[in-house]
């Protein structure tokens, strides 16, 4: 493995799921310093990351983790959103307004937040990249048979704030991109086994995703090799959006 990302600090937030775990084990061999940052699972983070709790709904806990990553060092800190939420069963004219804003409040303000006060601390210190973690249901399709509108409304914006931010901060030094998943063999996707038959039959590679293909996606897009790559979003899918 290439040392393409030594010397670069870069903070994971959603470090203990089935992606960001992977994306923290590539960034730790492609030689960086890795904070694993989750509200929970700190435990089971790998050896080498340092695991820090927060939550990313919460401006208190976010702007703590931040104070804290600069406080003796003020290299900057690049950063990778992998946390979010998923709501798949609920059809959109009976949807609770509650559930709306639970996953709305992960999924589109945490990641805004965490964008806000990780990209004022890059602006800040010399500049560096985020990727988010967006998904093939926000632009590319409408995934069938499950119904998450609202799942799938938080990523869209997902994409269009990644776009925003690149134009606000590019010419400050500050890289912002997004990886798109596809179905990725995780054990949220491994419940679903009813849905399994339909999902690959639409996929014309015939299989999911492994956590590592994307977290490769987002080694790329960290790195110098994606220089000129700005508010890009790169979809990790198998071709199931084609379809
Ligand atoms: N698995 C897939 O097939 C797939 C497909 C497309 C997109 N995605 C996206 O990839 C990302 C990672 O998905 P995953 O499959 O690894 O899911 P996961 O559930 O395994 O991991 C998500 C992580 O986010 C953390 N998290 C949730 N709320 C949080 C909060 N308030 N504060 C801090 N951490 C919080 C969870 O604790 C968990 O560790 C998500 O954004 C998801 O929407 C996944």
């Amino acid at each position: 493995m290439q040392d393409r990302l030594a010397d670069r600090r870069i903070a994971v937030v959603g470090a203990a799921g089935g992606i960001g775990s992977a994306i923290c084990t590539r960034l730790l061999d492609e030689g960086a310093t890795v904070y694993g940052l989750d509200r929970q699972g700190l435990d089971t983070m790998q050896q080498g990351v340092t695991a820090i709790e927060m939550d990313l709904t919460d401006e208190g806990s976010v702007a703590g983790v931040v104070e804290r990553l600069y406080r003796n060092d003020a290299s900057p800190v690049s950063l990778v959103n992998s946390a979010g939420i998923v709501e798949n069963d609920v059809a959109a004219e009976v949807m609770p307004m509650d559930l709306f804003d639970r996953v709305m409040a992960v999924n589109l303000r945490g990641v805004y937040l965490t964008c806000r006060d990780f990209g004022a601390a890059l602006l800040e210190h010399g500049g560096g990249a985020i990727v988010n973690i967006a998904s093939m249901s926000g632009n590319a399709v409408v995934n069938v048979p499950q119904r998450q509108s609202v799942y799938n409304s938080s990523k869209a914006a997902v994409s269009a704030l990644t776009r925003s931010l690149a134009v606000e901060w590019g010419a400050r030094g500050v890289r912002v991109n997004a990886v798109s998943p596809g179905y990725v063999d995780t054990p949220l996707n491994a419940l679903k086994t009813s849905m399994h038959g339909e999902w690959l039959d639409r996929t014309p590679l015939g299989r999911f995703g492994r956590v590592q293909e994307v977290a490769a996606a987002v080694a790329y897009l960290l790195s110098d090799d994606a220089a000129f790559c700005q508010g890009t979003e790169l979809l990790v899918d198998g071709g199931y959006s084609l379809v």
